[in-house]
């Protein structure tokens, strides 16, 4: 089958199936094209709850499908590749935040979503890139456990110096493998280009950014930017919207690791066969989703 006919086909089947299709930046630009929601995890995450169709199809890594189950209990989730999983999600366990609630009085367990429901139900609040600093500011607790991105939280508590954060030793490899030295290099190829981070990277390459936020960050701050080139520090999966947003502004990667492994799995042939056979489903316990969802609906709360 060409690109074109799967193509037909998946919209075919969306609407005999009453199935809506939602899409991370960093999968292809094939699947991008696909989806009625594409967004970042907040993004995805608030939409979500707002979906009203029988099926939703979550093209990302699984934690995105978990999140989405989570806030649909009743609905079908379905993810084109189980085997999408973001290493990070698991970066972090319940048993050393049973420590950390014994050990402080005063504390909240802030969650990024990049995490496994078990994960999320053992946390106080979510929170995402998009809107971690507003969440944790506005909690009453001094004492922040984050898990499980040492990097976002480092991001975060530098901005925070009234709260005691305690690091968890998670990261994303995509992003914290970018160091400062390449950085240097590509902005002496580029000395004209801003550079975008995105918060998952290390504290030597944010040091060094124009701008740091999550990928729908990224794109608002260049589509508001006179500037005509810009180096990007994350998922090049991005460069598809900000490539389509902004057809008279450059774009340079920093280096080829910048490639999610997990997020390329989706391809068009997965999310094909997953709209005809309606498995591979997200399948949680009543329990389970029950307790994730806690920390979830207060992330959407919090971050009004
Ligand atoms: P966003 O925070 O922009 O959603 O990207 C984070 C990420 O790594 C998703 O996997
Ligand atoms: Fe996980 Fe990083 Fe891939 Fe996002 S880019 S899914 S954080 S490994």
């Amino acid at each position: 089958m060409t690109t074109e006919q799967m193509a037909s086909r998946i919209e075919q089947l969306k609407k005999e199936k009453n199935a809506v299709l939602m899409a991370h930046y960093y999968v292809d630009d094939d699947v991008q094209d696909m989806a009625d929601y594409i967004g970042d995890s907040f993004f995805l995450s608030r939409k979500a709850t707002e979906i009203d169709a029988d099926i939703i199809v979550l093209c990302g890594v699984r934690f995105m499908g978990e999140s989405a189950k989570v806030l649909n209990p009743n609905k079908k989730v379905l993810l084109p590749e189980i085997g999408a999983d973001c290493p990070m999600a698991h970066m972090a366990d319940v048993e050393t935040i049973v420590k950390m609630r014994k050990e402080y009085d005063d504390l909240a367990v802030v969650c990024y979503v990049n995490s496994t429901a078990e994960l999320k139900a053992a946390s106080d609040v979510c929170v995402t890139s998009a809107n971690a600093l507003k969440i944790v500011s506005r909690l009453p607790q001094k004492n922040i456990f984050f898990i499980p991105d040492q990097n976002l939280a480092h991001y975060i508590a530098d901005q925070l110096p009234e709260k005691h954060f305690i690091f968890n030793d998670g990261f994303c490899h995509v992003h914290h493998s970018l160091t400062a030295e390449e950085i240097a290099e590509a902005k002496a190829e580029h000395p004209e280009a801003l550079l975008c981070v995105h918060p998952e990277c290390k504290p030597s390459v944010t040091a060094l950014a124009d701008y740091v936020g999550s990928t729908s960050g990224i794109i608002s701050y260049v589509g508001a930017s006179d500037a005509k080139e810009f180096l990007i520090a994350t998922e090049v999966g991005v460069m598809y919207e900000l490539k389509k947003n902004n057809p008279d502004k450059t774009f340079y990667a920093i280096s080829p690791q910048q490639v999610c492994p997990n997020m390329k799995k989706i391809t068009m042939e997965k999310l094909l066969a997953v709209l005809e056979d309606e498995q591979p489903e997200v399948i949680l316990s009543e329990e389970l989703m029950e307790n994730a969802k806690a920390p979830m609906i207060k992330m959407l709360e919090l971050a009004k």
